[in-house]
């Protein structure tokens, strides 16, 4: 079992294969944070708590006289407002009285088999063979406030989920002001801090800092987890690397605004946290009433970053993705988006499709553009009725002559937005989210659908449902392209409109649980402006994300490398696009994309009869060699070999298969150089002891990952190979 409880001096261990997590009530009931880190069995770590009072450190009530007893400076797992705590708290509420003092002591506990799901929200799924859970009620020391903090062990993918439940059984209203999903408190501040940070196109690049005196944080108050920050940091220590030393992941199960902080105290303590962001957030509770915070994920990787990053790896494709194409293969698409843009009609995507088949491509997008009055982005999103102006006769006739050639066709759509030019706006002003009295602020000339709305939700329900049944479509876009604004709900009174951007996501969620039950068998891809809500909320839904509209080979080294550090390779949406690109003007080799796209769910988004046949044979290549490695690539075992933004000259990576029987290792050589000293790539993941065939040479696993493999000199910038590893 991997939860242990010791009740005389009431300490909790959680046990993950190779990680422990203490935690204990003390003797007043306040509950402390003892350990995270490298398996410690047998031990409870209750002496490494310095109790004692400080100046200007305040004592709670049941202290009396003898000042030995402060929050200010003990290592909490879930500190409050109000109780002497002076750093960033986890939970702050606001009494009828006007009043925020809350003191939490430990009540009582459980230990459950497996995992309960939260209620409306997404969240990391086990069976009763895969998982524990420990629930830790806490209770105010003045009024019938309990908090519930669950903490579920998946011990073989090293992770401890966070979530908590407030409820209030008092007997009158009760406001939270902020209320994230987990804290902890580590000892030292010796620590570095990695955040993913960035911006439309260019998402995810990973930074890494030194925690420092005071607090660093990251948030997104856009309504979505943005491209900006995403909701996941690591905290590791100052040495640890790619493959050793010890970081701890801290990622977060939801789509909407969010934030998170590493805090340095008085005592050389660093407090990490995340939940939602409390600018964004405030929720009144009834009489009777619950509030359930989204799941926190945490895994500790004792091997360094990669031991880390193929556990989340592993965790959210088996155990967070749901539905047919967790599994399924998923079919190589070609989207027309930036062949086309606005400017399609049926013939025209019908050419497209033709000439990607004939290459072996799967299945057809039509992206923006096929419903409504759509010629450009400033009206039609609302209205998702045919166009037959474009597609004549429907979308049946099309979708049934793809089909007719063997493909599969699929289609994109906005459900959350509404243009002011369009029926919808029209018939239903109110249907946005704005503020009465005010004009509103547009973003990419449209404005947000109030998703907290049941009819609007009916509404889009009917539509997509409607456009779902009316043909045989096997695959959905779920796009979102704007930073919300105006979070004021026409249907909820004034006191709750700091309701709005959490009950937009829930409405968001429940949406998308209605169709994606209506329609099992539909593939859904996550986007918002490329990898906007790049989040394991929408992965839960979605089990694959595009994943940043700037589809440059070269940039989506940095992109995709950012993004592996907690998400797999199989919700990387990544495709082949035109030269000379269109975000950037490089002009990449066509092998190159190539290899980058198949690092992601692989497809094309150009018009391959703008080919020569020479390229054409390429492409017919690359789907082949994707389909012999898609195993490989999708589940196999993810090693960076290289960091992109610290290495101009080349990026490597490797996918190694669990059975350590087959490799792929891919290298791209970014930048060139006169007279080239040696490139030798270390490998990883192989069995020491095994031999493996390699470039025509038969070599141990130990020579290939300690003395490395020396990659060949290619012709100029931008040049790729895949080198394959077969054990024989
Ligand atoms: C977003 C998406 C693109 C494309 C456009 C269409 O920017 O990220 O891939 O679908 O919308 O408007």
């Amino acid at each position: 079992m991997p939860i242990f409880f010791e009740p005389n001096d009431r300490v909790f261990t959680l046990r993950t294969d190779k990680t422990s997590y203490q935690l204990q009530a003390d003797a007043r009931g306040g509950l402390l944070h003892l350990y995270y880190g490298p398996a410690i069995d047998g031990c409870s770590l209750s002496h490494l708590v310095a109790f004692g009072g400080k100046s200007f450190s305040g004592c709670p009530s049941d202290v009396g006289t003898e000042r030995d007893y402060t929050f200010d400076t003990l290592p909490q797992e879930f500190p409050v407002w109000g109780n002497s705590d002076y750093r960033g708290t986890a939970l702050r509420v606001t009494w009828p009285n006007g009043g925020s003092s809350l003191d939490l002591r430990y009540d009582s506990h459980r230990i459950l088999p497996g995992k309960p799901g939260l209620p409306g929200l997404p969240a990391v799924y086990a069976d009763e063979s895969e998982a524990e859970t420990l629930e830790i009620t806490l209770k105010d020391r003045f009024a019938e406030v309990y908090v519930i903090l669950s903490y579920s062990v998946l011990p073989a993918f090293d992770a401890i989920t966070r979530s908590v439940r407030v409820e209030n059984r008092t007997g009158d209203a009760l406001k939270l002001d902020n209320l994230l999903s987990a804290s902890m408190d580590f000892a030292g501040t010796d620590w570095d801090l990695l955040t993913f940070g960035g911006r439309w196109a260019r998402e995810r690049n990973m930074t890494r800092t030194p925690v420092h005196n005071g607090k660093i944080v990251i948030s997104s108050n856009r309504g979505a987890s943005s491209h900006h920050q995403n909701p996941f940091l690591v905290l590791c220590e100052k040495s640890t690397t790619e493959d050793r030393g010890c970081c701890y992941g801290l990622s977060l199960v939801y789509s909407g605004s969010f934030t998170a902080f590493a805090e340095t105290d008085q005592m050389d303590q660093t407090r990490l946290a995340m939940g939602l962001n409390p600018e964004c957030f405030c929720w009144t509770l009834q009489p009777g009433e619950s509030f359930t915070a989204p799941e926190a994920v945490l895994i500790c990787g004792t091997e360094g970053f990669g031991s880390m990053s193929r556990q989340y790896h592993r965790l959210y494709r088996e155990h967070l993705c749901r539905g047919k194409y967790k599994h399924a293969r998923r079919p190589i698409l070609i989207n027309n988006w930036e062949a086309t843009y606005f400017r399609f009609d049926e013939e025209k995507l019908f050419a497209i499709a033709r000439q990607a088949h004939e290459l072996g491509v799967e299945m057809l997008v039509m992206d923006d553009g096929w419903f409504g009055k759509r010629d450009n982005d400033l009206s039609g999103l609302g209205d998702w009725f045919v166009n037959e102006k474009k597609l004549k006769g429907g979308l049946k006739p099309l979708v049934d002559r793809i089909n007719g050639i063997g493909m599969k066709f699929g289609i994109w759509f906005e459900p959350e937005m509404i243009s002011e030019d369009s029926d919808l706006y029209r018939a239903h002003p109110d249907w946005c989210l704005h503020l009465p009295g005010r004009e509103p602020l547009r973003n990419r000339y449209q404005l947000t659908l109030d998703m907290s709305r049941q009819d609007v939700r009916d509404y889009l329900f009917e539509r997509l449902s409607a456009i779902l049944g009316s043909a045989n479509i096997a695959y959905v876009k779920w796009d979102m392209n704007r930073s919300m604004m105006d979070v004021y709900s026409a249907v909820l009174p004034p006191e709750q409109q700091g309701e709005v951007y959490h009950r937009y996501i829930l409405g968001l969620y429940e949406l998308l649980e209605r169709i994606e039950t209506a329609f099992p068998d539909v593939l859904f891809e996550g986007c918002s402006g490329g990898g906007g809500r790049f989040d394991p909320g929408m992965l839960y839904y979605h089990p694959q994300i595009w994943c940043s509209d700037d589809s440059d080979a070269i940039e989506r080294l940095e992109i995709q490398y950012g993004t592996s550090f907690c998400y797999p390779v199989s919700a990387m949406g990544a495709h082949v696009s035109a030269v000379p690109n269109h975000q950037t003007g490089r002009v990449t080799p066509l092998n190159t994309r190539g290899i980058v796209a198949m690092s992601g769910t692989f497809g094309y988004e150009m018009d391959l009869n703008k080919m020569t046949d020479e390229e054409k044979e390429i492409v017919r290549q690359q789907i082949e060699t994707f389909k012999r490695y898609y195993d490989l690539i999708s589940y196999g075992d993810y090693y960076r070999l290289s960091n992109p933004a610290e290495n101009h000259r080349y990026a490597a990576w490797q996918f190694v298969s669990e059975d350590k029987k087959k490799a792929l290792l891919n290298y791209v050589q970014v930048l060139t150089t006169a007279n080239p000293a040696p490139v030798i790539i270390r490998l990883r993941g192989l069995d020491p002891a095994a031999s493996y065939s390699v470039n025509g040479m038969v070599l141990t696993g130990a020579a290939l990952m300690y003395a490395g493999l020396r990659m060949p000199e290619l012709p100029g910038d931008h040049q790729a190979i895949q080198i394959e590893i077969t054990a024989v």
